[in-house]
């Protein structure tokens, strides 16, 4: 047997083919890309497919409420209120309005949680509401830099979405999740060249300690999800 490092599928084929069986274990991946390119989707299917294994999980939204994630997932078909249940999913929703309480409460009880939990996977959407938070460019920097250390000791797989700066959308609002992060995934929406339909596009533009395919692959997001289509290419 090959003694290859342990991946953490998606529950996206085509994505996990574009990285080799999925997300190297441990790792901490931020989901880059603009409103409405999917990035919550895209977590939520994530932690699905942990589901779907036994894998405790937890999701921690500063974005939308509960009943709105858990309609949301309902949309496309999963079902997160049973999970929630039999303790398999946490599912918590932190006020960007608070944000002391906010800080200290991911600080301090995050990953004893995450560790108690059993949690393999952890979804946090989004850095960038929590990077908000700061009004201090080194605060935000090192509150970052100590959050993703205390992520990775838990030996959870981190999902981490960030929104994209709109001048340049190949960075994320604080530029600054992309390098503390082990990989970066980017989705972006461009319109066709025809006009008409909106192209969207993933494209991995790192992923420490792995191979992975650097094309550009069209996705669409269905009643089932993102689907990748990893066998076709972009013009
Ligand atoms: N049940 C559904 N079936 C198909 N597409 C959906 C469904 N729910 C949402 N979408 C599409 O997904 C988009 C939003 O995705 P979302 O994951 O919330 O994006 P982001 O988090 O990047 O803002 C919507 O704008 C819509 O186009
Ligand atoms: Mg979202």
């Amino acid at each position: 047997m090959m003694a290859t490092e342990s991946r953490v599928r998606t529950g996206i084929d085509g994505l996990d083919e574009m990285l080799q069986g999925g997300f190297p274990e441990n790792h901490i991946v931020v989901v880059m890309g603009s409103f409405g390119t999917g990035k919550t989707t895209l977590a939520l299917q994530y932690v699905i497919e942990g589901l779907k294994k036994g894998e405790p999980c937890i999701f921690i939204s500063l974005e939308e409420d509960k009943d709105s994630i858990t309609q949301n997932a309902a949309s496309f078909g999963w079902d997160l209120s049973g999970a929630i249940e039999k303790k398999k999913l946490g599912l918590f929703k932190l006020e960007p309005s608070d944000a002391k309480t906010t800080i200290t409460r991911i600080k301090s009880e995050l990953p004893k949680f995450v560790k108690s939990f059993g949690a393999k996977r952890v979804v946090l959407d989004s850095v960038s509401l929590l990077n908000m938070m700061f009004t201090d460019e080194n605060e935000r920097r090192s509150n970052l830099f100590n959050l993703c250390q205390l992520l990775k000791s838990t030996g959870a797989t981190t999902l981490i979405t960030a929104e994209v700066k709109d001048e340049n959308p190949r960075s994320s609002r604080d530029g600054l999740a992309e390098y503390t992060a082990d990989g970066v995934l980017l989705l972006q929406s461009d319109e066709s060249k025809e006009g008409g339909e909106v192209q969207l596009t993933v494209r991995i533009l790192k992923m420490r300690r792995t191979a992975h395919s650097r094309r550009v692959k069209p996705y669409s997001i269905t009643d089932k999800g993102l689907v990748v289509h990893a066998g076709a290419d972009v013009f």
